[in-house]
């Protein structure tokens, strides 16, 4: 009897703080893997608060489904590093609400800091935890501040966000996350350890969204600012809520489900039912640029029947962390060159077919028209090459590490995998061709001569040459087929879709030189059709209008859908601008304010900055004016017609002779006309023509036709009212401009910088960028047209 006295002496505060009801007060606690505390319960007891042994001795303090067998977790804090050790100890406080101190030392979570002072807690029944003031007013809530899952009557707004688990097994912080951004609902992967975002792999669109719903009855949806609705997922009518418990969780393979489970805990096989999954194929959506994507590098996805992904390595792979079918996977031994040329050329690498794969990014370079045997023969010749992709006559060199692996039915393209053949004896595809043998074509040839660099470099120059003369040299046969990077997002479609959803080319849009664009509808909304004129011209500008914008994705460049190429009929279906282009603005009644004229001067700067720096291909546009900025529903431009766009891989100057000057009078650079190279900064000076017009809604083009000598005139007067501090006078009594007089005259400023005759007087599109927006100064622009230019410019054409 004697020795029970301590112990019951020890367990006294214990029993003390023992809590059987939902309430939490200012100093309880909890002690992790104590059986003498027990967790808090929500008045109806569907949700208990406290910590849940996981992951051997560790505790993760969560609120989980409390009347369920398997004791889901419907929230977490989540841990900088791992769950709480044994010994940790939970307790409430006044001044930070929920004080974790793990029994190692240090706080391994902390709530979102709380203004006020916390007079008690509760856990609802609809498992949300509150902390509330002495007026009850909430200070801080589980549903603010959200692990992986979402609850009936809990909402995502603009600042929080659901973060995935990092596996099946782990509560560690995942890669994966569901937020809003620029109003739309997003699902994006970070880098790991760091909370650097990549762009998102899936979208679903609602423009002004300000909230994630996820309602009482089990409506999932996206609340725009203007009170509407933008549906996503609604629940099984068969399965109602209050029978039901619903939840949407970011699982830690990137899929969202939207699940129900029956309340009736003595319910037979009682279960988590996932009626609903998004993205639908994560596998294939996922192609962002520098992520590995759903599974680790090196790895393939693969979409199980069940809407899910999982992983696989491919063959002479193996997994870095075994435990972790999701992970990187790393070559066996490395397909990289060991002893150089004479490897090569000596049978120690094969290919393996893995058919229905591909690795969509990660390609540096890319051949057409090539066979097969050719292509497989350019990445066994070459050093860096790891796979080939073939499809219709493409063939892509990809390079370690590969991301975005997939393997799909749908997927047609092969690919063709390098091993070293001294790790695997069978099942290779075709072996390497000797050194010794006969080597079939110039590329064989030339490999066993000036060894791979060189060779990569000469078809480089000869695939380049390719593109900027096939027009004139080269009849194409068959299909046209757009890079393959973007393919993804990117489809064929067949002419008779595209005339159902033009309803017959019945409304047209507007006419260029090189065809008709035409509304239509399609289950993405409304969409634009550009049908390209039946001749040499049309094809070619098809052609470089879907080579160019296939490889761009940016928010102030249109944005391609798809392609349709039967019958020698080009057209390209690209999302639909409601207000047109800009030069509808400018030059009529319907002036747009100065303050929306500047917001569509940076989204232009932004958007030809990225097409001069950020494409891995660098793309001049060639014909930068007002008619080809479109403007959406927001006034947001976004740059089009890319008929005349230029991609330069290396030094141009060679085809400048065959470039005719196409771009529009007004716009185009004096460099044009002389023999000099092309270069970005044509489209510098055509954006600086621009920013002019945009400055003073009046158009330089009109001029032109008026006399030659009038397309100095916007340009003069700009300069002499900006050295004469006129600048009023120039934007006509625009109030709003004249209001704003700094950044009207640091716009003309620029402007005249960019006009510059000497294109290398003018500055970068990124130079000008940070001159517009005030991250460096403006320095005084010279004139910018020395007299004897007209002369030459006229005499030279
Ligand atoms: C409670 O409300 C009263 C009256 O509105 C106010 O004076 C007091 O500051 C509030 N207390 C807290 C803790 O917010
Ligand atoms: C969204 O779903 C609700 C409920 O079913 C329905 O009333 C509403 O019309 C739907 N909204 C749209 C845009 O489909
Ligand atoms: C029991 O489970 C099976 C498969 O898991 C499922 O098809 C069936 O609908 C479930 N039964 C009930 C009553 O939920
Ligand atoms: C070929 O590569 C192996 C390693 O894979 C290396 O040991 C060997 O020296 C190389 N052969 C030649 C001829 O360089
Ligand atoms: C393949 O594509 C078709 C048509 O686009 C689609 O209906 C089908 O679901 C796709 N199959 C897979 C496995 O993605
Ligand atoms: C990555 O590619 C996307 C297009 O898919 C593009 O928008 C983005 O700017 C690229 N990122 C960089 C840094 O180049």
């Amino acid at each position: 009897m004697a020795c029970l006295i301590p112990h019951l002496f020890l367990f006294l505060p214990s029993i003390i703080y023992a809590q059987s009801d939902s309430m939490l007060y200012i100093g309880s606690s909890l002690i992790a893997g104590d059986p003498s505390f027990s967790p808090w319960r929500s008045p109806s007891d569907e949700f208990a608060f406290g910590f849940k042994q996981v992951e051997g001795d560790l505790f993760l303090l969560s609120i989980w489904y409390n009347k369920l067998d398997e004791k889901s977790i419907a929230w977490y804090a989540i841990h900088d590093q791992n769950p709480a050790p044994r010994g940790s100890k939970l307790e409430v406080t006044a001044s930070s609400g929920l004080l974790l101190q793990s029994s190692q030392g240090g706080e391994p979570w902390k709530p979102s800091p709380i203004s006020g002072v916390v007079a008690f807690g509760k856990i609802n029944d609809d498992g949300n935890l509150v902390l509330l003031d002495s007026n009850s007013t909430t200070l801080w809530e589980s549903f603010k501040q959200p692990a992986n899952i979402l609850l009936p009557t809990q909402k995502i707004e603009v600042n929080s966000l659901l973060s995935s688990r990092k596996s099946q097994n782990s509560y560690a912080l995942g890669k994966f996350q569901l937020r809003l951004s620029e109003g739309n609902l997003v699902l994006n992967i970070i880098s790991l350890p760091s909370t650097y975002t990549y762009e998102p792999y899936h979208v679903i669109q609602a423009y002004e969204g300000n909230q994630i719903v996820f309602d009482k009855d089990g409506f999932l949806y996206i609340m725009q600012r203007n009170g509407k609705r933008v549906n996503i997922s609604e629940p099984e009518s068969a399965y109602p809520t209050n029978a039901h418990y619903y939840q949407v969780t970011l699982n830690f393979d990137g899929v969202i489900t939207v699940s129900h489970h029956t309340r009736n805990p003595s319910a037979f096989n009682a279960t988590w039912m996932h009626f609903k999954k998004i993205p639908h194929n994560i596998c294939v959506t996922m192609r962002g640029n520098y992520s590995s994507g759903v599974c680790g590098y090196n790895s393939i996805c693969i979409l199980n029947n069940d809407q899910r992904p999982s992983c696989k390595c491919p063959p002479g792979y193996s997994l870095i962390d075994s435990n972790n079918k999701y992970s990187d996977c790393k070559p066996n031994i490395q397909p990289i060159c060991e002893g150089g040329e004479n490897n090569l050329t000596n049978n120690l690498y094969s290919l393996r077919v893995l058919p229905n794969t591909n690795w969509p990014t990660q390609d540096y370079e890319l051949f057409w028209p090539f066979t097969v045997e050719e292509c497989k023969n350019a990445c066994l010749l070459d050093c860096f090459c790891v796979v080939a992709v073939y499809r219709d006559n493409s063939c892509w060199k990809k390079k370690l590490p590969l991301s975005n692996g997939r393997e799909d039915k749908n997927e047609t393209s092969v690919s063709y995998l390098k091993l070293s053949t001294s790790s695997f004896g069978q099942g290779f595809d075709l072996p390497i061709p000797k050194g010794k043998k006969k080597p079939n074509t110039l590329v064989l040839v030339l490999s066993t001569l000036l060894g791979s660099f060189a060779l990569i470099v000469l078809i480089l120059v000869s695939l380049i040459c390719r593109g900027y003369t096939f027009n004139h040299k080269e009849k194409l046969t068959g299909d046209f087929h757009p890079r393959e990077s973007f393919g993804s997002s990117m489809r064929k479609f067949a002419f008779k879709e595209i005339s159902e959803a033009t309803n017959q080319f019945e409304e047209e849009l507007g006419r260029g030189s090189c065809g008709i664009v035409y509304k239509g509808t399609m289950e993405v909304g409304p969409i634009a059709v550009k049908k390209f004129n039946m001749t040499e011209d049309g094809e070619k500008e098809f052609k470089s209008e879907i080579n160019v914008v296939s490889q761009t994705h940016h928010k102030n460049i249109i944005r391609l859908f798809g392609y349709c190429d039967e019958n020698k009929t080009y057209i390209l279906i690209y999302e639909f601008m409601s207000n047109d282009n800009l030069a509808r603005f400018l030059f009529s009644d319907t002036k747009l304010s100065w303050d929306i004229r500047t917001k569509i001067t940076y989204g232009i700067a932004r958007g030809l900055s990225y097409l001069h720096d950020e494409c891995n291909t660098q793309i001049i546009h060639c014909d930068i004016k007002p008619q080809n900025v479109l403007l959406d529903e927001y006034y947001n431009p976004k740059i089009s017609d890319f008929g005349l766009a230029k991609l330069l891989k290396m030094d141009q100057s060679r085809n400048r002779i065959e470039t005719n000057i196409k771009g529009t009078t007004g716009y185009i650079a004096p460099d044009w006309f002389k023999s000099t190279r092309v270069t970005t900064k044509v489209d510098v000076y055509s954006f600086g023509v621009l920013l002019l017009e945009i400055i003073c809604c009046r158009s330089n083009g009109e001029d032109v036709e008026v006399s030659e000598e009038g397309r100095e005139i916007l340009v003069d007067w700009a300069y002499d009212c900006l050295q004469q501090g006129r600048l009023n006078v120039l934007v006509e009594g625009d109030m709003e401009a004249i209001d704003d007089k700094e950044r009207l005259e640091r716009f003309v400023k620029v402007a005249i910088w960019c006009i510059q005759e000497d294109p290398s007087q003018r500055p970068t599109m990124k130079e000008v960028m940070y001159m517009l927006e005030e991250v460096v100064p403006v320095s005084s622009p010279p004139s910018p047209y020395p007299f004897n230019s007209i002369c030459s410019q006229v005499s030279s054409m």
